[in-house]
């Protein structure tokens, strides 16, 4: 059955967990989310992004999204727009029925610029009236994500900023934080604190100096009954990199946000965990292995179903780590 944002996130704090949130963009990672989710009986937050929309077709992905919920009708579903980037964004997810969308006013639309304090202010408030008019949640963010390493600001597309920002940009500044979610009302809040979106997060196993879970640990402190969000959450398993890189893939050694710095989170008011990453990592991880293995194979089933359960076993991994697995 389809379920808000809040109502997944207020049962995961009064049960202290935290649910992982996956990306879609096609029906085999639909597929992977929802087997893993029946195989740990854990609710479900499933987001598409702006790309992921344009991907697939926006009436694709709502009937996608409806066959998920008619195939598993047990597992409660939230259905997110993540990274919205402005109000026309988030009001066509509406009508698609999405169940919850984010306003990231941290950015301008162009999803490119920082934005000011009060342009985030306004236009998550408008979003935040909006969406709670449909019975829809909202996910606001404060605090633009990015390198601590290299005082990068992260675009929407991935890549750094012209000019560096400094420590204090790419952090969340927790009085900010108090006055934005009483003058947004927004249900839960993503907050900035040296992770990044992608495979290259750190250059080497990140310490205190670039993941800064103490500013999770102060906001919370501050705002004990919000629930805070945290993007850039990939761990990017070695074993992951390890098989692309068996199989003809060139990436360079990276590491991403260890699977214990996000339970320390999940114990101070974290909820909801961006993961996109180390899906694609398993899934290319997969096909390259088939391809490899089989040359003579060009069923794409072949290779679809291995990147499927590969992905599968991410996901479910993350249910049973983050503590939502048993509370579907
Ligand atoms: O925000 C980042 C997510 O991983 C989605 O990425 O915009 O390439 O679909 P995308
Ligand atoms: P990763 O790139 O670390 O998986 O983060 C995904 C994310 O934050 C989506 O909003
Ligand atoms: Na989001
Ligand atoms: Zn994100």
């Amino acid at each position: 059955a389809r379920i808000t944002l809040r109502q997944l996130l207020d049962h995961a704090a009064e049960h202290e967990y935290g649910l992982p949130a996956f990306n879609i963009n096609n029906m085999e990672q639909g597929l992977a989310i929802m087997e893993a989710a029946d195989a740990v009986d854990s609710p479900v937050i499933i987001q598409a992004s702006r790309g992921a929309r344009n991907y697939a077709n926006d009436i694709m992905l709502a009937k996608m999204i409806d066959a998920l919920v008619d195939i598993y009708p047990h597992i409660p579903v939230c259905m997110h727009q993540d990274h919205g980037n402005g109000p026309a964004t988030c009001a066509t997810a509406i009508q698609y029925g999405f169940t919850s969308v984010m306003m990231d006013g941290s950015l301008m639309e162009d999803a490119k610029t920082p934005a000011s304090y009060e342009y985030n202010v306004d236009v998550t408030r408008r979003v935040v009236e909006m969406a709670h008019a449909c019975g829809v949640s909202v996910e606001g963010e404060l605090g633009v994500l990015g390198s601590l390493e290299t005082g990068m600001g992260e675009a929407e597309d991935g890549h750094g900023f012209e000019g560096k920002l400094s420590h204090d940009e790419l952090l969340t500044d927790p009085d900010q934080a108090v006055d934005f979610v009483q003058a947004t009302g927004v249900d839960a809040l993503a907050i900035a604190m040296g992770t990044s979106h992608g495979a290259y997060k750190f250059t080497r196993k990140p310490d205190g100096d670039v993941l800064a879970m103490n500013v999770i640990e102060e906001i919370h402190r501050r705002l004990p009954n919000t629930h805070l969000v945290m993007h850039g959450s990939s761990s990017v398993p070695q074993e992951l990199q390890d098989i692309i890189n068996a199989y003809g893939g060139e990436m360079p050694q990276t590491w991403g946000v260890p699977v214990e710095e996000i339970q320390r989170g999940i114990k101070h008011g974290v909820r909801k965990v961006n993961v996109d990453t180390d899906n694609r990592l398993a899934i290319t991880g997969a096909v390259r292995k088939i391809l490899i293995e089989k040359p003579h194979e060009f069923d794409p089933r072949a290779y679809l179903k291995p990147a499927k359960d590969a992905m599968r076993k991410v996901c479910q991994d993350r249910f049973e780590q983050f503590g939502s697995a048993g509370h579907a």
